[in-house]
C-alpha cells in the first residue's frame, strides 16, 4: 500500500514538474558513455552489490495437485543502489525521482529457480523508480507458476508447503549480495482463497554452491504454507458417504420377508459407486500416496459389498426348510445358542413352548397307542359284551360290567358303546380313529417342520443382527479413525 501511495504521489509530482528539467537530467545521466547498463553498479568492483529482496503475495490462484504446480500472483520487491544514477535534486528543479524503463538500466537478474512457467521469468518488466540518491526500487508483478511437491496423503485434511526460491541466476555471492528484508513474506494484501487457508509465509536466506560452479550462490526461499479448507469436502464427500453407508446398515434391519433386502443393499452399493465416480474426479490423481479419504471410501465400498454378501447368506438361512436342509449341529449350537447369546437375542417363550409341546405329544401319543392296543384286544370282547347287554336289557348297565372291564374300556368306548352293537359301526369307529391318528400325526409333523423352519429363521435373524453390529462398529470406527487421525481436525494448531 505504501509503495502504491508513493508511486501515485511521485506520479503527481512528476506531472507537475516534468518538462525540460527532466529531459536535461536524463541527458546528463545517460550521456554518451556516462551509463552502461551492462555494468554492475558498484563503486568498488571487489564489493558485492547489496540487493534487498522481499515478496508480496497477492493471491493463490490454483494448486494443481496432478502436475504439482502452484499458481500465484506475486509482487517482487527488489531494491539496490546504482551509484551512476545519483543527482542533486536542487539542480534539476527538485526532481527527486525518475521512472526509467527496466530495459534501460542495469538490473539484477533475479529469477525464480523453481519456476514452472513456459517462459521461466513470469515478471512484467515494469519501470524502475530511481531516487536522486541512486536507490532503485523495482516492483515487478507476475503470475508465477512454481513447482511444489504436493503430498496428498492426508487429503482433504492436508497442509502444503510450497517453496519459492529466488536468486540471481548468474551473479554469485561476490557479485550480488541478496539480503532478505523481512523474515516473512508480505501477506497484508492477500486475497483469501476459497480453497486454501494461508497459514504463513516464512522466508530464509540460503548460501549454496552448485555442481556447475564452485562459487557460492545466495538465494532467498519463501515457503507458502497453506492448509486445505475441508469444509467443502466434508459437505460434499464425507457426509454423503456416511449417509449412504448408514443406508447399507439398514439392510440388516429390514425383515427378510419384506423381499427388499437384496435390492436395498444393491441400490446402496450402486449409489455409492456413482458417488465414488464423482469423488474420483475431485481427488488429486496421483499414485504417490493413497489419500486418507480414498482409503476411507475404499473401506466403505468394501463394507457395502460385504453387506450384500451377508444379506444373501441371511436370506439363504431364512428360506431354508427341513425338506431341503437339515440343521447341522454347528448352526444349532454355534449360531442359535452361542452367537445368539453374544448378540443378546432370545426367542420369546421359546423354551416353555418347546417343553409344553414335547410333554403334550408324549402324553397324547401314549394315550393313542393305549387306545389302539385296547381296541385290538377289546373289540371282540366288547362285541360280546354289548350283545350280552342287549339280551339282558332289564338289568342296569353298570351292574353288568365287572370292575376290570370298566377299567379296560376307555371313555370313547363308553360313549359309543351302543354303536359298537354292529360290526359296521365298529369299522366306522376304527376308520375315524385312523383318520384322527393321521390328522394328529400331520399336525405334529407340521409343528415339527414349523419348528425347524423357525430355527432356520432364527439363525438368519442372529446372523442379521451380528452383521448389523459388526458393520455399525466398522462404519463408526472407520469414520472416527479418519477424523481423529487427520491432522488439524480435532486440534487446530
Ligand atoms: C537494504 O536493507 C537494509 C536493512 O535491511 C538497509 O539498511 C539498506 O539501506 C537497504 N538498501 C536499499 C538499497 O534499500
Ligand atoms: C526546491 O525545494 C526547496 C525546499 O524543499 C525550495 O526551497 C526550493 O524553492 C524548491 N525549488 C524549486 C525550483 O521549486
Ligand atoms: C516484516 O513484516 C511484518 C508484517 O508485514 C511487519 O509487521 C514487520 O514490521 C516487518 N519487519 C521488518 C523488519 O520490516
Amino acid at each position: 500500500m505504501m509503495i502504491l501511495i508513493a508511486l501515485i504521489l511521485m506520479l503527481f509530482m512528476k506531472e507537475s514538474q516534468q518538462g525540460r528539467e527532466e529531459k536535461r537530467l536524463l541527458n546528463t545521466l545517460f550521456a554518451d558513455g556516462a551509463y552502461n547498463k551492462l555494468e554492475r553498479p558498484v563503486a568498488d568492483d571487489k564489493e558485492p552489490l547489496i540487493v534487498n529482496f522481499s515478496l508480496t503475495l497477492q493471491q493463490i490462484i490454483d494448486v494443481d495437485e496432478k502436475n504439482q504446480i502452484i499458481h500465484t500472483n506475486l509482487w517482487l520487491n527488489i531494491k539496490w543502489n546504482d551509484y551512476n544514477l545519483v543527482w542533486n535534486p536542487q539542480e534539476y528543479d527538485n526532481i527527486s525521482s525518475l521512472r526509467i524503463s527496466a530495459n534501460h538500466i542495469w538490473r539484477p537478474d533475479i529469477l525464480m529457480y523453481n519456476s514452472a512457467d513456459e517462459d521461466i521469468d513470469s515478471t512484467f518488466p515494469t519501470n524502475i523508480v530511481v531516487s536522486s540518491n541512486g536507490n532503485c526500487l523495482w516492483v515487478p508483478p507476475g503470475m508465477f507458476a512454481s513447482t511444489c511437491k504436493i503430498d496428498i496423503s492426508w487429503f482433504p485434511f492436508d497442509d502444503q508447503r510450497c517453496k519459492m526460491k529466488f536468486g540471481s541466476w548468474t551473479y554469485d555471492s561476490s557479485g550480488i549480495n541478496l539480503i532478505l528484508q523481512n523474515d516473512t513474506g508480505d501477506v497484508s494484501n492477500f486475497i483469501p482463497s476459497g480453497e486454501w487457508d494461508l497459514i504463513g509465509m516464512p522466508a530464509s536466506r540460503n548460501v549454496l554452491s552448485y555442481d556447475c560452479c564452485p562459487e557460492q550462490y545466495i538465494d532467498i526461499t519463501f515457503v507458502i504454507h497453506i492448509r486445505r479448507r475441508f469444509l467443502y469436502y466434508a459437505f460434499n464427500l464425507i457426509i454423503p458417504c456416511i449417509l449412504i453407508s448408514s443406508m447399507a446398515l439398514l439392510t440388516f434391519t429390514l425383515p427378510p420377508d419384506a423381499g427388499e433386502k437384496i435390492s436395498l443393499g444393491v441400490t446402496v452399493l450402486l449409489s455409492l459407486t456413482v458417488f465414488l465416480l464423482l469423488v474420483a474426479e475431485t481427488m488429486p490423481p496421483t499414485a504417490d500416496a493413497v489419500p486418507l479419504i480414498g482409503s476411507y471410501f475404499a473401506g466403505i465400498m468394501l463394507m457395502c459389498s460385504l453387506s450384500v454378501v451377508c444379506t444373501v447368506l441371511v436370506l439363504n438361512f431364512h428360506h431354508r426348510s427341513p425338506d431341503t436342509h437339515g440343521m447341522p449341529n454347528w448352526v444349532r449350537i454355534g449360531v442359535c445358542q452361542w452367537l445368539a447369546k453374544v448378540v443378546r437375542m432370545k426367542r420369546p417363550n421359546f423354551e416353555e413352548k418347546k417343553h409344553d409341546r414335547a410333554v403334550y405329544y408324549k402324553n397324547t401319543s401314549g394315550k393313542e397307542r393305549h387306545i389302539l392296543e385296547n381296541n385290538k384286544t377289546n373289540l371282540k370282547e366288547n362285541i360280546l359284551l354289548t350283545n350280552k347287554l342287549y339280551s339282558q336289557r332289564k338289568t342296569p348297565i353298570s351292574a353288568r360290567f365287572s370292575p376290570t372291564t370298566v377299567r379296560k374300556t376307555t371313555l370313547l368306548q363308553h360313549e359309543s358303546i351302543q354303536f359298537l352293537a354292529t360290526t359296521k359301526s365298529e369299522q366306522l369307529l376304527l376308520s375315524i380313529l385312523n383318520e384322527l391318528k393321521f390328522a394328529t400325526n400331520k399336525i405334529r409333523n407340521d409343528d415339527m417342520r414349523c419348528d425347524m423352519c423357525n430355527d432356520w429363521k432364527f439363525a438368519a435373524m442372529v446372523v442379521d443382527r451380528l452383521c448389523l453390529w459388526l458393520f455399525t462398529v466398522f462404519t463408526l470406527g472407520s469414520t472416527a479413525i479418519v477424523f481423529l487421525s487427520a491432522p488439524h481436525v480435532v486440534k487446530y494448531d
